[in-house]
């Protein structure tokens, strides 16, 4: 595995195996990997030839009061997981690569709307910085493919969003949450909760499963099922930013006949912000 951390050099080596015939697949994370990180990698084993990650804690999606200087940065542990994991090249750039005239006064990319609603509400500005850093590194990479995790489901519902817009000529492939024997959705912001706070964690998941069988069972009472869902956060000591039933493809508030459904949530307990996600079809 090769690791690089000059623009230049990144294209240089992604035109090489894109002359030649192959297929390059794409994982932006923030490092800190885990097995749902991994399991990215192995999803993009079936779209390509050659696997591409990146490794860059982006100021620009951080809010003024969150964690950027605390966020877990562990680059050597990564590149071992990334090697073993077959990845053949890990693109780690520092902040001035990315940001050369400083991230306050950089070109954004912003998709309005989508990025307003739900978590946007609760960290506003935070989806400009994702779609404006996947953007760039969209641009570097050039991949035909990039994977994205369900476990982020508005962030992957923007950036589908921002490639279909922009005519970016990158497909974007989803994968399955990865979760923790409990149901916990494996975060590396888990690190953050406390043994006795992570007993508690999983009800957020227990509570998706039970709004999901409700709504595949039938249940169009959406607002019955958003209340149920936030009392049920609450009576464990979680303190719910939203419980919402939406439409799958753009993230609407559902109406009681859609059949394509999500169930979303986000909820702070201790230090952490925790979000999952389950979908229902019916
Ligand atoms: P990060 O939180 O590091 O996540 C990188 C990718 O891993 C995202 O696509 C995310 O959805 C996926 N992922 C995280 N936990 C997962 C899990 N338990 N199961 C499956 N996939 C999981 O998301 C970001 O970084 C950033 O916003 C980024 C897109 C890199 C832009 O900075």
């Amino acid at each position: 595995m090769r690791t690089l951390t000059a623009i230049a050099e990144v294209r240089a080596q992604v035109r090489l195996w894109r002359h030649s015939g192959k297929r390059v697949i794409f994982v932006p994370t923030m490092g800190n990997l885990h097995a749902g990180h991994l399991s990215l990698i192995e999803a993009a084993r079936a779209h390509g030839d050659h696997f591409v990650a990146s490794i860059f804690v982006n100021p620009m999606q951080f809010g003024p009061n969150e964690d950027f200087a605390h966020y877990p940065r562990t680059p050597e542990r990564d590149a071992r997981m990334l090697r073993e994991a077959g990845c053949d090249l890990m693109f780690m750039p520092d902040v001035a690569e990315m940001y050369p005239h400083g991230e306050q006064r950089a070109t954004r990319v912003e998709v309005p709307g989508l990025s307003s609603i739900l978590c946007g509400e609760f960290r506003p500005g935070h989806f400009e910085g994702v779609t404006t850093v996947v953007a760039k590194l969209f641009h570097i990479v050039e991949p035909d493919a990039a994977v994205f995790g369900e476990k982020d489901f508005q962030q992957l519902t923007i950036i589908r969003r921002m490639a279909s817009e922009l005519c970016m000529p990158v497909r974007i492939i989803a994968a399955p949450t990865v979760r923790d024997a409990d149901g916990l959705a494996m975060s590396s912001r888990n690190q953050y909760l406390t043994d006795e706070e992570r007993a508690r964690a999983p009800v957020i998941y227990r509570t998706l499963q039970v709004a999901a069988r409700r709504l595949s069972a039938g249940d169009q009472d959406h607002a019955g099922i958003e209340r149920a869902g936030i009392r049920a956060l609450e009576s464990e000591g979680l303190r719910p930013d939203y419980f919402s039933v939406r439409c799958a493809d753009d993230l609407a508030p559902a109406q009681a006949d859609a059949r394509r459904l999500v169930v979303l949530s986000a909820a702070r307990l201790g230090k952490a912000r925790l979000i999952d996600n389950i979908q229902v079809t019916r």
